[in-house]
């Protein structure tokens, strides 16, 4: 058996938080051989969910499950951390400005990154999932001056698995014949899924839909607005909005990060190193590889005239929520 692993998870006592606790207490993220020790951190309106939740967890007596503890106090809660799944956040409500929105998420993952920076364990890794997660990544890492940016990334696998699924439908194709679709940009209906790299069964894709009868337009105002709007569209259909899907996109992150993705192509929205011309520092979602508990942008891709259009437009807007944190004191050390 492997040492036990300490998860801190935020947003425990809400509808995500519920949808990712069992499965990651049931072995399901790092294995059946790693023990977990759980610790959920709400704000105190939600810290009675987190306990009932937390009430749950003990009732399913998981093999695995070592502790579980409840706080409402970052510092305490992301004590010894290894693995950080960042998913409270401050919904926007009726008449809430954008600027109100970054505003209110600036003091949680400022907070947050502090808390990190002075408690967690030295080989912590963090997935921001809250809204905005790209920006709320970002102004985690500032604050935490001691913890390499790298560890800091923000949730676009369920942006690229809504991909592959769409991506599957549209050829008849089984979704592990598909390999090199990417997610790039801002988790945000500006991201762009990249199908111009992706091969199904071996063959470009775009081949394959072409024999499906999709060309470029199909791709242009169907599939890109299909899986960037997919979150919109779930709301409308069930009612509310996307809840095991993106649990299980959180799980599959951190899985891929710790366990590695056997050399396939996954999406991470990660800092970047100036890759492809995106401004070094953000937080942006690049097709990456993961191994031995590290990930790699890959370098490899080629980016038409059209997908670099879509890029830049994802990323300017990725640069413009970092300016206007940081026009707000939002960002501490800046890198
Ligand atoms: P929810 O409202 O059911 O749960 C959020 C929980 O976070 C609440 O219980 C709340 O009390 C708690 N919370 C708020 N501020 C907190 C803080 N400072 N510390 C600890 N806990 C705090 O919302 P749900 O459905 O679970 O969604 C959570 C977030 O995930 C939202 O921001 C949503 O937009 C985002 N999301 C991101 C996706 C992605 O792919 N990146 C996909 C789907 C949702």
């Amino acid at each position: 058996n492997h040492s036990p692993v300490t998860i801190t998870v935020t947003g425990a006592g809400g509808q995500i938080g519920y949808a990712t606790l069992f499965r990651v207490a049931a072995g399901e993220m790092l294995g059946p051989d790693t023990p977990v020790r759980l610790r959920l951190l709400e704000i105190p309106q939600g810290v009675k969910a987190a306990e009932g939740a937390a009430m749950e967890l003990d009732d399913c007596a998981f093999d695995l499950l070592e502790s579980v503890d409840v706080f409402d106090d970052p510092h305490q809660a992301f004590e010894g951390a290894n693995i950080g799944m960042l998913i409270g956040s401050r919904p926007r409500t009726a008449g809430m400005e954008r600027g109100d929105l970054l505003e209110a998420n600036g003091a949680i993952f400022s907070t947050q990154g502090q808390a990190i920076n002075a408690h967690a364990a030295d080989d912590i890794k963090v997935v921001v999932v809250g809204n905005p997660a790209n920006t709320n990544a970002l102004i985690c890492a500032s604050h935490a001056p001691d913890i390499p940016a790298e560890r800091f990334t923000a949730l676009t696998r369920l942006d690229h698995h809504r991909a592959l699924a769409q991506l599957a439908l549209a050829t008849g194709a089984r979704v592990s014949d598909i390999e090199g679709l990417a997610i790039w940009g801002n988790h945000s209906a500006t991201q762009y899924p990249d199908v111009f790299n992706a091969t199904i069964a071996g063959r470009p894709a775009i081949e394959v839909l072409g024999e499906n009868g999709k060309n470029a337009s199909w791709i242009e105002s169907t599939f890109i607005p299909k899986v960037a709007q997919r979150g919109a569209e779930i709301i409308d259909v069930r009612g509310g909005s996307s809840v095991a899907s993106a649990a299980h996109g959180a799980i599959s992150h951190i899985k891929s990060w710790v366990s590695g993705t056997n050399g396939q192509t996954t999406s991470m929205a990660v800092v970047s190193d100036g890759s492809y011309g995106v401004e070094k520092g953000l937080i942006c979602s690049f097709p990456v590889v993961c191994e031995n508990g590290h990930y790699e942008i890959k370098h490899s891709y080629d980016i038409s005239e059209f997908s670099r259009k879509f890029i830049e437009r994802s990323v300017n807007e990725l640069k413009s929520e970092r300016d206007a944190v940081a026009s707000l004191g939002l960002l501490g050390n800046a890198r």
